[in-house]
């Protein structure tokens, strides 16, 4: 993150800092089980500096808020909201992968349980949506208020129907890109897509630019997933805070590991294959399975894929808006992305 845009993230995070307070000491550790999840608490709920991810979804709001000719300061709740909304998502993929870790600490549900977890999530996702509702109370007026959530609420739904995908992928032996990106738009590019155009609503009104930044947030969360492929794979687990070749030990369909089978599968080589088939993978499975997706150019076959949808997301946002110092930086974040280690 560039220096310039911590005024940008210091605002968000005191919003979402404020609606992680407990009403009561009973619930204390509801409240702290979520600040620890952020990075603002430790496993016994004192305060922490601990890592607290990127902040792209609030980031891309606020600076297509600006972009369009608006305040982001008037955008500061629906950025929370969107990174709440986010992080609750976490909180329930982590369970639904099995992944014990995030963000180099255990995962909420490896330290709570698995029933706490969900509930946590779950309170995570009704605080998002109660932050948002602080637009109105701060000025903004009421059908843009609704016309954001409104947007939000569908993008949930999105999100669930791509998790859905996931989870169903794992156990298909086939499954073509068009499928995969239908799993990654719903997962994770349509909150960035709703990040963009929501910020831009706020900016500009309902008869601005907001559909052109929906398509500039769509293709970079397009990017963005796979290039998260790419770390599930061959990121640095001491980087990225995740565990080792995580995707390939639960045999996700990511689009490296999909395109290694295709592309092996039409020489007849069905190694990969067979060890995707398997129950479980021991250390020798994955690093057998990486070779082979290595070998069949999967690798940088993901990467350019990921530059296109970069591309394809810069042009429509340029499109969109006439240059300014707010536009410059969301093409700066998007080309960061793309080229990150976590
Ligand atoms: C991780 O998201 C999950 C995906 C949607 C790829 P981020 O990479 O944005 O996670 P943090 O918030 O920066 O940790
Ligand atoms: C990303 O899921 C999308 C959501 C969390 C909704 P992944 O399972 O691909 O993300 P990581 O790699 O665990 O962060
Ligand atoms: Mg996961
Ligand atoms: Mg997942």
């Amino acid at each position: 993150m560039g220096t310039q845009l911590e005024p940008y993230v210091a605002a968000v995070e005191a919003a979402m800092l404020d609606a992680l307070q407990a009403p009561s000491p009973e619930v204390e550790p509801l409240y702290g089980a979520m600040r620890y999840h952020l990075g603002w608490a430790d496993d016994h709920f004192r305060p922490v500096r601990a890592p607290r991810g990127k902040r792209v979804r609030p980031l891309f709001c606020l600076l297509s808020c600006q972009a369009v000719g608006g305040d982001w300061r008037a955008a500061v709740p629906l950025a929370a909201g969107l990174e709440l909304v986010h992080n609750f998502s976490l909180i329930h993929d982590d369970i639904e992968d099995k992944s014990a870790l995030r963000r180099h600490r255990p995962a909420v549900w490896a330290q709570w349980g698995v029933p706490q977890a969900i509930n946590i999530g779950d309170a995570m996702f009704s605080l998002a949506r109660l932050t948002v509702h602080w637009l109105a109370a701060q000025g903004t007026p009421a059908e843009i208020v609704l016309a954001a959530l409104q947007r939000l609420e569908e993008t949930s739904l999105a999100l669930c129907r791509g998790q859905y995908l996931d989870m169903a992928f794992e156990t298909q032996a086939e499954v073509s890109l068009a499928r995969y990106l239908e799993m990654i738009d719903g997962k994770t590019a349509a909150l960035l897509a709703c990040a963009a155009e929501t910020g831009a609503l706020l900016g500009a009104g309902l008869a601005g630019p907001h559909a052109s930044f929906r398509r500039f947030g769509r293709e970079l969360g397009l990017a963005f997933q796979i290039v998260d492929d790419l770390l599930g794979i061959w990121g640095e687990p001491a980087i990225t805070g995740k565990p080792t070749a995580a995707d390939v030990r639960s045999r996700k369909k990511t689009l490296p590991i999909l395109h290694a089978l295709q592309v092996l599968g039409a020489r007849g080589e069905g190694e990969l294959a067979r060890l995707m088939a398997q129950p479980a993978l021991d250390e020798g499975d994955v690093a057998a399975a990486i070779r082979c997706i290595e070998a069949a150019g999967a690798r940088e076959h993901a990467a350019a894929m990921a530059e296109q949808h970069t591309q394809q997301g810069l042009a429509a946002l340029e499109q969109a808006v006439p240059p300014s110092p707010a536009r410059r930086a969301l093409r700066d974040l998007a080309l960061r992305l793309v080229g990150r280690d976590r």
